[in-house]
């Protein structure tokens, strides 16, 4: 199953990503995840990246698609994968459909995942992860159990994203509306677009994209 979820920063595309590679055995592509891995590395695609995704600008369609080419070759795509955070413009997009076609593969789904404005904005700036294990927190409707500790590794660091903060968010849900929202129309055309309320509690949002997985598989 290959399948693209796409959504404004702080829709829940990495959250239900995460849900939904435990259900079906199939790796999430996340670029951002990609991009910050190049820039802890400090690779030249990572210093590259590092003040553009700060100040909440998108990364240039060429370094993306490359890293995404080179991404879904790997053996443990084969059996499909859960991009999150790409495509992300109307040339990703037909970028993804050249990398596909090429190998005689094509979309499955497209989930696009609404949320409105100044939940994003919330969800975003409230936002901590576990330095070890990457398990997502938020200062006001999701702390830790034990103040400090991480409920699944015991760590005691946790980090934040240079980007999620109110002015940067303002910055990449502008890039969301100019470049990215495209893409529920011309996925719409293609029949391929389907929607979710990602408004609703996290549990409930998994349900809807299973009934919709289910439904078409
Ligand atoms: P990226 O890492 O992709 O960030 P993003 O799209 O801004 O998305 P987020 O990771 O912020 O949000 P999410 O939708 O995954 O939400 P999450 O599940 O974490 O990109 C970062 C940067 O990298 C970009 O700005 C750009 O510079 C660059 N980049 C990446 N891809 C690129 C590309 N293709 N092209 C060019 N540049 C690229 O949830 C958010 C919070 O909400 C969490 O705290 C979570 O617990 C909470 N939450 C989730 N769902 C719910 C719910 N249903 N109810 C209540 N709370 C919820
Ligand atoms: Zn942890």
């Amino acid at each position: 199953m290959r399948l693209i979820l796409l959504g404004p920063p702080g829709a829940g595309k990495g959250t239900q990503a995460q849900r939904l590679i435990e259900r079906h055995g199939i790796p999430q592509l996340s670029t951002g995840d990609m991009l910050r891995a190049a820039v802890a590395a400090q690779s030249e695609i990572g210093r590259k990246a590092k003040a553009v995704m700060d100040a909440g600008n998108l990364v240039s369609d060429d370094i993306v698609n490359a890293i995404v080419s080179e991404r879904i070759d790997q053996d443990d795509c084969a059996k499909g994968f859960i991009l999150d955070g790409y495509p992300r413009t109307l040339n990703q997009a037909d970028a993804v459909e050249a990398m596909l076609e090429d190998k005689g593969l094509r979309l499955d789904h497209v989930i696009e995942i609404k949320v409105d404005d100044d939940i994003l904005v919330r969800r975003v700036s409230g936002r901590f992860s576990c330095a070890s294990c990457g398990t997502v927190y938020h200062d006001e409707d999701r702390q830790p159990k034990v103040a400090g500790v991480c409920d699944v590794c015991g760590s005691t660091e946790f980090k934040r994203r240079p980007d999620d903060n109110a002015e940067t968010m303002r910055t990449r849900l502008r890039s969301y509306y100019r470049d990215t929202s495209p893409l529920v129309g011309y996925y719409h055309c293609k029949g391929t677009l389907r929607r979710v309320d990602g408004m609703q509690p996290i549990d409930v949002v998994t349900d809807s994209i299973e009934a919709i997985l289910s439904a078409e598989t």
